[in-house]
Formats: structure tokens, C-alpha cells, sequence
């Protein structure tokens, strides 16, 4: 079983990556294995709807990361999708990326159907369900099972990295949650599996 952890910030090690590495380490715990999807700082591209996907399920814009993406999507069990909250939404590069994604795969075809998805957010203080709510839909029309925490996966400031207790239970929740769909998929949670 393999997870792809995808990193929307800027920052290679920033607040976003901390939260993801520490679900990878949650992760390699429990058997799976993790890849990693750096959006880094280059210019990304905007859908400019020209409708090449529909018959290569891929994007005309090849250079930026959009088709790696989609390769290492395609060949992942699950997903879990991180980004900084910039007023109040994900990272506005990252929303670009996923919509090309997204439609490439499954607006015509559900490539990525049953993949198992989660977000989560990074913020200074506010905004974080917003955002957080702005990529789950990408799985939604997607139909890719999605995963959550024991409350909403949003990570305050240095929260992670000082290993507050309330973050790193919502980090333990999710990354058991996610096995917990990647092993045992629609036949449920083991009692007492949750974290
Ligand atoms: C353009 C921009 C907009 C931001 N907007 C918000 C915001 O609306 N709410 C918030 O709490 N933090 C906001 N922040 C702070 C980042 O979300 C926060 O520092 C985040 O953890 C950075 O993650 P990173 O280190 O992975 O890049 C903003 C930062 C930037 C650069």
C-alpha cells in the first residue's frame, strides 16, 4: 500500500511539510509506504479549458509537475493532500494544479475511483476549514472515499513541530483512519483501531 503525501506550499520544509511528515511517520508505522509530491515555487499553469484531456487524460501544460502528478497519482493507493491557508483557501498554485488534475482524470473517465483522500490545512490562525473544505471537493465528483480525523485536520502555527498534543492526535487519527480504509476499505474499522 502506498500513499502519495502532496506538499501545495512553496516552502519545501515549511509548516505544511512538518504536518505531512509527521502523518508519513504515522504511516510507515502501520506497513504503509509514502511518496512525496513537491509543488515547489516554479510558475503553474491555470486550466485554460482547451479540452486535449478529454481524449489523452492528460494536461497540454506538461512541464509543470500537472502529468507527474497524475502518474504518481495513478499509481498510489491514497492520497493526502496538504497545503498553507492563504486567505482563507488553499495555496492558489495548488487549486490551479488540481483543477487540471482532477479534470484531466475524472471529469470524463474516474481514474482515480475508490483512491482513498484526505486533506489537510496549515494556517497562522484562521481560515483553515475553508480551506480545507476547498480540496475536499476535489474528491468528491471524483468518488474517492474520503478520510478525516477526529475534528478538522487544521494545523495552527508551530503546533506540529512542538508536538502539541491535540495536533498529534488528529495526525494519529487520520493516518490510522487512512489505513484503517486502505486495508480493510468498505468492510470498516476495527475496534479500537481509530488512532
Ligand atoms: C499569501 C498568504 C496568505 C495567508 N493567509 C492566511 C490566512 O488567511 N489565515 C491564516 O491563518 N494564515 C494565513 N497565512 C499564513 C500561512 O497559512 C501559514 O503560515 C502556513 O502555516 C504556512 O505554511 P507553509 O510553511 O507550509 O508554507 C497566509 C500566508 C500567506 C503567505
Amino acid at each position: 500500500m502506498r500513499v502519495l503525501l502532496v506538499n501545495g506550499s512553496p516552502r519545501k520544509n515549511g509548516n505544511t511539510h512538518e504536518a505531512l511528515g509527521a502523518v508519513e511517520k504515522e504511516l510507515l508505522e502501520r506497513g504503509i509506504e509514502t511518496e512525496w509530491f513537491q509543488i515547489g515555487n516554479n510558475a503553474v499553469h491555470g486550466c485554460i479549458s482547451c479540452g486535449t484531456c478529454r481524449g489523452t487524460n492528460r494536461c497540454a501544460f506538461g512541464k509543470d509537475g500537472c502529468n507527474e502528478l497524475i502518474e504518481k497519482l495513478l499509481a498510489a493507493d491514497g492520497v493526502i493532500i496538504g497545503s498553507p491557508v492563504y486567505f482563507a483557501g488553499p495555496n492558489g498554485a495548488l487549486c490551479a494544479l488540481l483543477d487540471r488534475v482532477f479534470y484531466a482524470t475524472c471529469t470524463y473517465c474516474q481514474m482515480f475511483k475508490g483512491k482513498a483522500a484526505a486533506a489537510l490545512v496549515t494556517c497562522a490562525w484562521t481560515g483553515g476549514t475553508a480551506a480545507l473544505d476547498r480540496l475536499h471537493r476535489y474528491f468528491v465528483p471524483c468518488q474517492m472515499p474520503i478520510v478525516t480525523s477526529g475534528d478538522y485536520t487544521v494545523f495552527q502555527g508551530d503546533s506540529v513541530r512542538n508536538k502539541e498534543e491535540r495536533s498529534m492526535q488528529l495526525i494519529r487519527e487520520l493516518a490510522g483512519n487512512m489505513a484503517n480504509q486502505l486495508y480493510y476499505g468498505k468492510s470498516g474499522v476495527r475496534k479500537g483501531d481509530g488512532e
